[in-house]
């Protein structure tokens, strides 16, 4: 499918994670693309500089949690604010930017599913026959976040300080349409959670990267081995992820059969629906035959 640039309003002007910052070097500025736009991003005084190389126009830019963020729109709301990012026992650290080739809403998905977990990733979050996913509830918070809770997952090795395997509690949040976030309860001090997010960049609406910010509480673990960790269990979805037919997400419900451990994935596909994204779905098609890129203003 041709690729075409992102219309979609709560995109648009929303932040996106475009580079770590530990890869703009100082004197060659770092390419890279945004929803179909092409972007580069120099150092500048203290701060980054974004222009798009089709226009030249300067676009918006920020820097949080050590990456650089880019609006090509009107910013309409602030970044994610990350509350466990001011804890001061917590390693504060990226976990890589992974190049995957499938539309970032299918990743979102894909990080949302415990399903998978005893099959991709055996031996560390999910060996058999412990493949049954337990009921969990699904809300939509205040913030107009997707909020998944109660998971529960018996894991071989949950983390890289579990001893043993230990059945782990799990929080799901989707924050924005491209971007989601873990809390699993730490091995070592169970009242209190490990977090994971995941921005994810839609190069455009087949590929896509993945950017991972972890907060790990400090104690007991080595910010190398969460590093680690993290690549090993991406690298195991890349493969899946890149296997999967269509690239796009599609947003009809009767499109891939829903079971009952995909709840969280039906919210995901309609809370997409309802707030008009597109890029990067397969729209709904209605009744009348329209899809809803048809109905959708610019
Ligand atoms: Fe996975």
């Amino acid at each position: 499918m041709a690729t075409h640039l992102c219309k979609d309003r709560a995109l648009v002007n929303d932040w996106h994670v475009v580079a770590d910052c530990s890869a703009i070097a100082s004197d060659a500025p770092f390419s890279t693309r945004l929803m179909g736009v092409d972007l580069m991003i120099a150092r500048n005084g203290g701060g980054m500089s974004i222009v798009r190389t089709d226009t030249g126009q300067p676009v918006c830019s920020e820097k949080r949690y050590g990456f650089v963020w880019a609006c090509l729109g009107k910013p309409e709301r602030d970044p994610f604010y990350i509350r466990e990012s001011d804890e001061a026992d917590r390693h504060l650290l990226s976990g890589g930017s992974i190049a995957v080739n499938v539309s970032g809403l299918r990743l979102v998905e894909n990080f949302l599913d415990m399903g998978h977990f005893p099959f991709v990733h055996t031996g560390f979050l999910g060996e058999e026959p412990h493949t049954e996913v337990l009921p969990y509830t699904v809300s939509i918070a205040e913030e107009d976040e997707i909020l998944a809770t109660e998971c529960k997952f018996y894991q071989p090795i949950a983390s890289p300080t579990a001893q043993q395997g230990m059945q782990v509690d799990y929080t799901y949040k989707v924050i924005r349409p491209y971007t989601v976030a873990l809390y699993k309860s730490n091995p070592v001090d169970p009242s209190r959670m490990d977090v994971i997010v995941i921005f994810v960049q839609p190069l455009d609406e087949d590929n896509c990267v993945a950017h991972s910010y972890l907060c790990y509480l400090k104690d007991g673990m080595d910010a190398s081995a969460v590093r680690s960790f993290m690549q090993l269990i991406f690298a195991q979805d890349k493969r899946i992820l890149e296997s999967q037919v269509p690239k796009r997400l599609p947003l009809d419900p009767r499109a891939e059969t829903p079971i009952r451990a995909d709840v969280v994935s039906v919210t995901y596909r309609r809370w997409l629906e309802e707030r008009k994204v597109t890029y990067g779905a397969i729209p709904f098609r209605t009744a009348s035959g329209a899809d809803s890129r048809d109905r959708m203003e610019g």
